[in-house]
């Protein structure tokens, strides 16, 4: 078995490259070893390597540089997908692809389930849309997997930055009229891994259907209020010094960005539960087991 898994200098590709080891042979590139914006490379690269897997989760990021580099965030999070789901199909491979809540426009007053319509309200999120798009009309065997606000101990993330900030500043203002499920980047890999290894299975005895999965830790919060909890567990582990007093709510309006966010990106994970039969655990469970991993 072998598994081509693009993007593993990034937050979830790292952690990929680790838990998918046990599932088969694990051929992990990064930018410099297949760039998604040359598609002409990135077929070469899957017909050289013939890999059985294709786990996808390198992407174009920037949320907010989209808004003016829409080309390219279209070129690496829509065309290039759809080249490897092209390329996966004409060798038989399966395709694990991740995408995002931002394909939606929050206005929904209860989680996002699978069958919500979608309606991206930025750059980023169009094109993210328009490569699970183009996977679907590919046809190929997919998954593909959305999640939401993720964050580890490495790469640029809130977690960092609240880090960062709270050992710096006194006072800390936090937009708290954005609600979602921060996801610990290791438990998106290991529920990947796991749901995986079932599907290969189901591939193996001709009862696979590709689907789209919502994959976010249970629970939500505010930017605000995972902001606090970071504090508090920071405070709790007594491991760093703090500068902050007060972290204050502020509302989207008042920390104006290139790029409009859903105020609502609550998804729904039952599909995923129920399919795979696994218990995704509670936000702040996870962000404590990974800020105990904290030097
Ligand atoms: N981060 C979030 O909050 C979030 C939320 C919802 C969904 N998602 C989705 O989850 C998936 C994983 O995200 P993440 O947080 O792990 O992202 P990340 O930490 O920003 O990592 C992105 C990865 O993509 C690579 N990449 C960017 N452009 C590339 C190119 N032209 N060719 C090859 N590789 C390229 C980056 O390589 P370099 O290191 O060389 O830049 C990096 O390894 C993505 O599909 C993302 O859209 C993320």
């Amino acid at each position: 078995m072998k598994i081509l898994l693009t993007g593993a200098t990034g937050q979830v590709g790292w952690e990929l490259a680790r838990t998918l080891m046990p599932v088969g042979e694990v051929v992990a590139v990064d930018r410099s070893q297949a760039d998604l914006a040359d598609l002409k490379a990135l077929r070469a690269i899957i017909q050289q390597h013939q890999p059985d897997v294709i786990v996808n989760p390198a992407a174009y990021t920037a949320v907010d540089k989209a808004e003016t580099e829409r080309d390219l965030a279209f070129l690496i999070n829509a065309e290039a997908p759809g080249v490897l789901a092209e390329e996966a199909k004409k060798i038989g491979a399966l395709l694990v692809h991740y995408s995002t809540d931002y394909v939606f426009d929050g206005t929904k007053n209860a989680l996002y389930t699978e069958e919500d319509s979608t309606n991206p309200i930025n750059v980023y999120g169009q094109s993210k849309l328009a490569g699970e798009q183009t996977i679907q009309s590919v046809a190929g065997d997919y998954l593909i997997l959305r999640t939401s606000w993720v964050y580890a101990n490495r790469g640029n993330n809130f977690l960092k930055t609240i880090l960062r900030l709270a050992a710096e500043r006194e006072e800390l203002k936090i937009v708290a009229d954005q609600i979602g499920s921060p996801t610990w980047a290791r438990l998106i890999a290991e529920t990947t891994a796991h749901i995986l290894r079932q599907t290969l299975l189901e591939r193996q005895g001709g009862s696979f259907n590709s689907n789209v999965y919502h994959l976010t830790s249970s629970g939500d919060t505010s930017w605000h209020g995972f902001a606090q909890k970071i504090v508090e567990i920071i405070r709790e582990q007594g491991k760093m010094a703090l500068k902050n007093k007060a972290i204050h709510p502020i509302p989207t309006t008042d920390y104006p960005l290139p790029a409009k966010r859903p105020a609502n990106s609550r998804l729904s994970t039952n599909r995923l539960e129920h399919q795979f039969g696994l218990t995704l655990p509670s936000w702040d469970n996870a962000l404590r087991l990974c800020m105990q991993e904290l030097d």
